[in-house]
């Protein structure tokens, strides 16, 4: 394995601090994030505390007694929420150190420091072998990764089901908010933004030994991919 970082891995590493600060407003505990980043967060509004919120509920019914590894976790909001809903123990990777050190530090002030674990990792890297785990979950970050980093991404991973946000590539459908997008990836010199079709996609997570159905669902604006029952109730871990 390579210390050297993938192109999202040097992006991440150099913008999520102020991102996740400008992304989620509300809290104040988060250094400053640069001016770009605040004038963003008029366009982006409340939209991620959203997908957050969605994705929890969509997960919830799943959760108990699961352990969970959720990649490009940033400072563990989802991880945190995930222990509330039910999860026995959440890991956190992301490929910033300086996010870690954040989610740790909040980590080590909370109530729940033996159920959480953070540590950074560039998951796109060949032949890095994740945690196993129960499930892997991912909001916001796979659309970073080209087909040869998704397949890398897809091949670290040591777990039987998957929930992902998918960067399905029906979000060109709401123009205004894909236009605004490309200004925010152009202004930031972000290497990329990667849309899949879902039998595209389907492809590659079967090339990377998942077998039965992969599962989508659009939810507001974002999209979600799960190899999950669909029923909760026929759920086993
Ligand atoms: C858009 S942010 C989403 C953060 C968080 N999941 C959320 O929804 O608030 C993307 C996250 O993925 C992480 N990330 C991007 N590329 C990565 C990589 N190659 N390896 C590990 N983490 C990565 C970033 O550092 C960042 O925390």
């Amino acid at each position: 394995m390579s210390d050297k970082k993938s192109e999202s891995g040097k992006y991440w590493d150099e913008h999520v601090v102020s991102w996740e600060a400008s992304t989620y407003y509300a809290d104040k505990s988060m250094p400053k994030p640069t001016l770009w980043d605040s004038f963003s967060t008029y366009f982006r509004g409340s939209q991620l505390y959203d997908r957050m919120n969605i994705a929890l509920e969509m997960v919830k019914p799943y959760l108990n007694g699961l352990t969970v590894l959720d990649v490009g976790c940033a400072s563990g909001r989802f991880a945190d929420q995930m222990l509330a809903a039910g999860a026995a123990r959440v890991i956190g990777v992301d490929v910033s150190d300086d996010i870690i050190r954040i989610a740790n530090d909040r980590r080590l002030a909370g109530p729940n420091k033996e159920r959480l674990e953070f540590f950074s990792a560039d998951v796109v890297q060949p032949g890095l072998k994740l945690p196993k785990v129960d499930i892997v979950t991912a909001l916001g970050v796979i659309e970073y990764f080209d087909e040869k980093d998704m397949m890398n991404f897809l091949g670290n991973l040591q777990t039987p089901w998957l929930f992902l946000d998918f960067p399905d590539v029906a979000r060109t459908t709401n123009w205004l908010q894909w236009w605004m997008r490309q200004v925010y990836i152009r202004v930031n010199k972000c290497p990329g933004v990667y849309l899949y079709e879902r039998p595209q996609f389907t492809d590659m997570v079967h090339k990377a030994g998942y077998k039965g159905d992969i599962w989508y669902e659009r939810r507001s604006l974002f999209h979600f991919a799960s190899n999950l029952p669909r029923n909760p109730s026929q759920f086993k871990k």
